[in-house]
């Protein structure tokens, strides 16, 4: 299957600056080198394009950069429709992990039954009235889940986009209260690091693959790179130490390659003002080419 790879130059979900050079760092890494050389047809079908709000954001402090929020997600929602449509495979690189309200809405359209495996050191699912920063990157899985603020839940059709029971959190370490308590109540899987530790990679992605595949027509990847360990990882807005190692992020990509249930795919959160090099950058394209295909031997 054709690879379309959509940029979303996108950070103001964000409360530190920098995603924005997030998708050109991946790019500039040689992704569409490497997918060529695996024999993967990939098309770089641009940067989304949506209207900036002119003025000093005048928002309230717990939806920090709404109008701008929403602007690029209805673009990016209407492009990863139409990738799906033409066929072809839609690869999101970030931008902040708000851009996942637009793609995970974009996707939903062409599933009834839509599984998200989200591998990432938070949540993300604060409402304006749990979140302790404002800013939306923290919102995103909760807003696709069809709760927080209706502006944001109808990007792409009035809505829940997903039900928690096919999600799968993965590589968790750091939740803000209300997170924590949505998790326990809800039906949502959270494997956090302790599981990881725990079980090791290779049981928790068995688990998760069998979740995430379990009844459903289609499954999402959401790959925040803060999930990774900030000695691997350093190039991101908000590091948590204590994350996934080097090969237990490999493993988890070459795994769900091999499963073969993976529709669509975004990586977020890689920002090269924050990096050392292009460390993480470079991270982020290998990551890409293990779920794609890519094998050591
Ligand atoms: N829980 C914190 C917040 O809501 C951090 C969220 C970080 N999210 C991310 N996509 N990096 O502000
Ligand atoms: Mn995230
Ligand atoms: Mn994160
Ligand atoms: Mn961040």
């Amino acid at each position: 299957k054709e690879i379309a790879i959509l940029s979303v130059p996108f950070d103001l979900g964000a409360g530190r600056r920098g995603a924005t050079e997030g998708p050109s760092a991946i790019i500039q890494a040689g992704l569409e080198q490497r997918l060529q050389s695996l024999g993967m047809a990939s098309e770089d079908a641009g940067a989304i394009r949506y209207t900036a709000t002119s003025e000093i954001d005048q928002a309230s402090d717990n939806l920090k950069n709404l109008a701008d929020v929403i602007a690029v997600n209805e673009a990016l929602s209407e492009q990863v429709s139409r990738v799906i449509s033409s066929g072809k495979f839609p690869l999101v690189l970030g931008g902040d992990h708000s851009i996942a309200i637009g793609t995970i809405a974009g996707v939903a359209q062409h599933y009834n039954n839509l599984g998200v495996i989200w591998i990432d050191a938070h949540s993300d699912l604060n409402t304006p009235e749990t979140t302790g920063s404002g800013n939306i990157h923290g919102m995103s899985l909760r807003v696709s889940l069809g709760e927080g603020d209706a502006r944001l839940t109808g990007i792409g059709g009035a809505g829940a986009k997903i039900k928690p029971e096919n999600v799968v959190l993965i590589g968790a370490r750091s939740l803000d209260p209300g997170e924590k308590a949505y998790i326990k109540a809800g039906n949502m899987t959270c494997f956090t690091m302790y599981d990881v530790d725990r079980k090791g990679m290779s049981h928790i992605m068995e688990e998760a693959i069998r979740i995430a595949g379990n009844g459903t027509d289609g499954v999402h990847l959401s790959f925040d790179i803060d999930s990774v360990d900030p000695g691997e990882a350093p190039g991101t807005g908000t590091p948590v130490q204590g994350g996934l190692s080097y090969r237990e992020a490999h493993l988890a990509m070459e795994m769900l390659g091999e499963s073969g249930i993976v529709t669509s795919a975004e990586f977020v959160e890689v920002s090269p003002a924050h990096d050392s090099g292009n460390k993480t950058a470079n991270l982020a394209m290998e990551l890409i080419c293990s779920l794609l295909g890519e094998r050591i031997l």
